[in-house]
């Protein structure tokens, strides 16, 4: 654990427009620091008050917050609910039942629609398909299914019956698949005969039977596909299930099972800082309370906008920020099947024209290959669409450097649309540190300020609080309703992960470094505190010196890892994308050498690296995340000999094994 003693400061301040912040759910500073001194006041007293008001108990609750198990906390721990009642069934007497509840565009362009009502009844009849199965409260259920209608439902569905869905993304490999079906100890896998993206066909189906054949998995008796292209797939007897076939008989009503708050409502496996992937276990009402709560006010929804969240249903954004959140407060969103760059690079932004979108939340690596392409075609470049529908605009999943900041504000936001700047994880189940765009001031490149209730702080190894511009730990203090419970199977990795002793066994660790301004108290992420780098005895996060390198106009994208470095510890190592095509020979050299001087007048001469390696690209996820572990091989020099089942473009390996 380390903590980060220089950051570049950004100046430039930014205020939503008038009309935006006095039509606001939380409108003005005011407003947000009443809310605060509420939770600071009767802090148990003010998660009670908003848990009675946004959800609806079948049983409600008398017990607030449990400790008595610190960090096993409880909320709400006697009050029943389902989630699914809380996401559809409400709906159907509030008059949203004719509303579109999904307009799906699939990756051909093709868009149907489902207004609350058909929703509801179709959750119903996949609930009702998964009782005829005898899967039952309390069963684990793997999805590994596409974004689909379908597969929204399939999560509803579960919840609606008491099961805990564990969604697996599409893009990991049958091993993957498999070690978590053993891990979670699932009874049936949902997925779909293909999966379709960028024009290409992905076989689902085939790859969860090379995981059932893998072994191991004799716990899961069902298998229900979904039948997306009609393409060729094995079908085992006994076993699989086409998903049509399973809810076409069945009744339109079914009625949802009350479950405790506590009940896990999922489980989704997240990369620790071992291999081995944590299954971070979840609730049902303090998740579902926060997935409302920070739809309203962070994302300021309102019954006439058109909401899309980028995410796949297999990260924990498309969970909260794509199944629960906007179901429960009845929005009209946007379902994608495809990928960014497919037809071409102008695909989002004729989405949100097409469907005139208001609030678009995306991550900073989409746009910041978008930006790339639209300055290499103009064509796709995203003035040539109306954008004008657009009101909010978000961003979420890594820090997102000023410079990316500035052209989504510019190029997509008109601006005129606030950016919430959304600073979350997995575990912490919905965002934590972020601008409230009625409210916040925002400044590029920072999440601003915690939102009300949750109690995010600078810490040093010690636990002690740090002062403002000194960098350390992310924490959050006190307990919130939607936190993660624990790590599935693994109660005391939990422990050590996320309440490590050295700060008190009752913190939350969030396993980011972070600083807080001076004068604002503003929070800037600087990176995974295994990412933070020493070097001669200087800390530096590489979230810094990337973003140092993409301000050079010459530099796409970048990533900095560390190399363990004889005389300095540790010593930067760069892999830089550039706009223009992948340098080599003296060209590159000259390049490096420029870049190294860009960084050391940016930053510092501390922060140059020692190495620059050009490529095409980095080495990526399906969903787009860098692989650092990666890089840090590739900068040690050695052969790559992990897994890299989940990597989208191993031939950019080679490229990067030469340094500059
Ligand atoms: C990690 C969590 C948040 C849902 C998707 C990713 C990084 C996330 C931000 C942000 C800076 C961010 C952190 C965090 N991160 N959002 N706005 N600014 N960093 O969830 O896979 O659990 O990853 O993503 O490092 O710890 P995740």
């Amino acid at each position: 654990m380390s903590s980060i003693e220089s950051f570049k400061q950004e100046e430039r301040v930014f205020n939503s427009p008038a009309d935006f912040v006095n039509n606001a759910a939380i409108s003005g500073m005011e407003a947000y620091r009443a809310l605060c001194a509420e939770a600071a006041d009767d802090y148990e007293g003010f998660w009670a008050r908003l848990a009675q008001q946004n959800i609806h108990w079948t049983k409600p609750f008398t017990k607030k917050l449990d400790e008595s198990n610190a960090p096993f906390y409880k909320w709400f721990e006697d009050g029943e609910l389902n989630v699914s009642w809380n996401c559809l069934d409400r709906h159907l007497t509030n008059g949203n039942a004719d509303k579109v509840a999904i307009i799906f565009e699939s990756d051909d362009g093709k868009v149907t629609r489902a207004t609350y009502k058909e929703l509801y009844e179709y959750v119903c009849k996949f609930a009702n398909g998964l009782k005829s199965l005898d899967i039952k409260k309390g069963d684990r259920v793997i999805i590994y299914m596409p974004m689909s209608i379908e597969g929204v439902a399939a999560m509803q569905a579960c919840a609606r019956i008491g099961a805990t869905h564990s969604v697996v993304f599409g893009g990991f490999s049958a091993k993957s698949l498999q070690e978590r079906i053993i891990d979670a100890g699932a009874v049936a896998v949902l997925t779909s005969d293909y999966q379709v993206r960028g024009g290409k066909n992905l076989p689902l189906k085939a790859i969860v039977d090379e995981a059932l054949a893998m072994g191991g998995c004799d716990t899961i008796r069902n298998v229900v596909v979904y039948r997306r292209t009609g393409g060729d797939i094995n079908f085992v007897k006994g076993r699989d299930t086409w998903l049509h076939e399973l809810v076409e008989k069945q009744a339109t009503v079914c009625e949802p099972v009350a479950v405790g708050a506590e009940h896990p409502l999922f489980i989704l496996y997240t990369s620790g800082s071992t291999g081995k992937p944590k299954g971070v276990q979840h609730s049902s009402a303090g998740y579902l309370l926060w997935a409302m709560l920070t739809m309203k006010w962070v994302f300021d929804i309102k019954p006439n906008d058109v909401y899309w969240c980028t995410a796949d249903i297999g990260w924990i954004t498309g969970h909260t920020y794509v199944t629960y959140g906007p179901l429960a407060v009845g929005a009209t969103q946007i379902v994608f099947e495809g990928v960014p760059m497919f037809p071409n690079a102008g695909r989002f932004w004729d989405m949100v024209q097409k469907h005139k979108v208001s609030i678009f939340y995306t991550a900073p690596t989409a746009i910041r290959s978008l930006i790339k392409a639209a300055e290499a075609d103009p064509s796709v470049h995203p003035g040539k669409y109306d954008l004008s529908s657009l009101r909010l605009l978000g961003s979420v999943g890594e820090p997102i450097n000023p410079e990316a900041w500035m052209w989504y504000y510019k190029n997509i936001g008109g601006e005129r649309c606030p950016i919430a700047d959304t600073f979350w994880q997995t575990e912490t189940g919905g965002h934590v540190i972020s601008p409230l765009p009625g409210a916040t001031p925002m400044v590029p490149g920072s999440c601003t300020l915690p939102l009300p209730g949750i109690t995010a702080a600078v810490v040093d190894d010690g636990g002690h609080d740090l002062p403002n511009g000194k960098g350390g730990l992310l924490v959050i203090k006190r307990p919130w309703p939607s936190m993660i419970r624990n790590i599935w199977n693994d109660p005391e990795r939990f422990q050590k992960s996320y309440f490590p002793p050295e700060l008190g066994g009752t913190t939350y660790l969030a396993g980011d470094g972070a600083i807080r301004n001076e004068e604002t108290g503003y929070f800037t992420i600087t990176g995974r505190i295994d990412d933070v780098l020493n070097i001669s005895g200087h800390r530096m996060g590489t979230a810094e010196i990337e973003s140092a390198l993409v301000a050079n106009p010459i530099v796409a994208e970048a990533a900095v890892v560390g190399k363990p470095d004889e005389t300095t510890g540790e010593s930067i190592c760069a892999f830089v994308v550039l706009k223009r095509s992948r340098p080599e020979g003296d060209d590159a050299k000259q390049l490096a050498k420029e870049l190294r001087d860009w960084v050391a007048k940016e930053i510092g001469p501390i922060a140059k690296p020692k190495e620059i390696r050009f490529g095409d690209n980095l080495p990526k996820t399906r969903s787009g995340k860098i692989m650092r572990r990666l890089l840090r091989v590739l900068a040690k020099d050695e052969d790559i000999t992990q897994d890299i089942s989940t990597l989208e473009n191993p031939a950019i390996l080679e490229q990067l094994k030469q340094a500059q």
